[in-house]
């Protein structure tokens, strides 16, 4: 069974104790009706995590990191392992997220290496990919986009695995790729994974558009074919926004 769309909010390095009360407003306008038919994610910073975790799981909100280790254990100093991040509540972790593979050079074997510690955890990892403005005029957005999801995407992978397409130059920016382009990338990215996974994984993981999604875009943008939720940066930092963007499937 194909599962639920998945929207999910990342809200990067952004949010106080006091932002826990945004998600409970989110858990308040989380209704059956919603939840019926699309999964909601908050993926607030670490220091968070835990206290978010005592609404959004009466809430049914599913709860994930932002990033994680490779490894379980060790001394890795101020990281977090996906162990740590399942312990705190979390079923999900976002890895490779451009903002990272930027910042701090991660690359796709790193990406994968997160994305299996991730699995060997129980929790599924959020593998970002997605190209630069320079690599799209140069005409290389699909061959970016295949070569990051060849290389970060483990071979043992399964439905539980999310992929999302964050163009970099979407992300921020208030600009978003016409909807012909975000439906040519997702499309190539679905042969890709049943290419690499055959034909029922490839089908089943959930494939996310991010990148400048708003209330406004939303509905638009997740009817497109091959788009199955969306990974939503800025606007998920107001329960209000955030389910007007779900609310797009209702
Ligand atoms: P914005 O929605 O703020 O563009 O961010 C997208 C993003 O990077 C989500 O991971």
């Amino acid at each position: 069974m194909t599962p639920h769309p998945l929207i999910a909010g990342n809200w990067k390095m952004n949010g106080l104790h006091a932002s826990l009360a945004e998600v409970a407003k989110l858990g308040a306008l989380y209704q059956p009706s919603l939840q019926a038919k699309i999964e909601l994610l908050i993926c607030p910073p670490a220091t968070l995590l835990a206290g978010a975790h005592e609404i959004t799981a009466a809430a049914k909100i599913a709860l994930g990191g932002q990033n994680c280790h490779f490894l379980e254990t060790g001394p890795h100093t101020g990281d977090i392992s996906a162990w740590m991040l399942k312990d705190a509540g979390a079923s999900y972790v976002i890895v490779g997220h451009s903002e990272r593979r930027q910042s701090y050079q991660e690359t796709d074997a790193l990406v994968h290496a997160k994305a299996l510690a991730a699995l060997e955890a129980g929790i599924r990892p959020i593998i970002c990919v997605g190209e630069t403005a320079e690599q799209r005029q140069a005409g290389m957005a699909l061959s970016v986009v295949e070569e990051q999801i060849k290389a970060s995407i483990p071979a043992q992978a399964s439905s539980k695995i999310v992929v999302a397409y964050e163009p970099v130059w979407a992300i921020g920016t208030g600009v978003t790729p016409t909807h012909a382009e975000i439906a040519e990338v997702h499309a190539h990215a679905r042969e890709m994974l049943k290419r690499l996974l055959g034909p029922t994984f490839g089908d089943q993981i959930r494939l996310l558009y991010g990148g400048s999604v708003s209330p406004a875009n939303a509905k638009e943008i997740l009817k497109l074919a091959n788009v199955d939720g969306a990974l939503v940066g800025g606007a998920s930092l107001k329960a209000q926004d955030f389910i007007a963007i779900a609310e797009a499937y209702l």
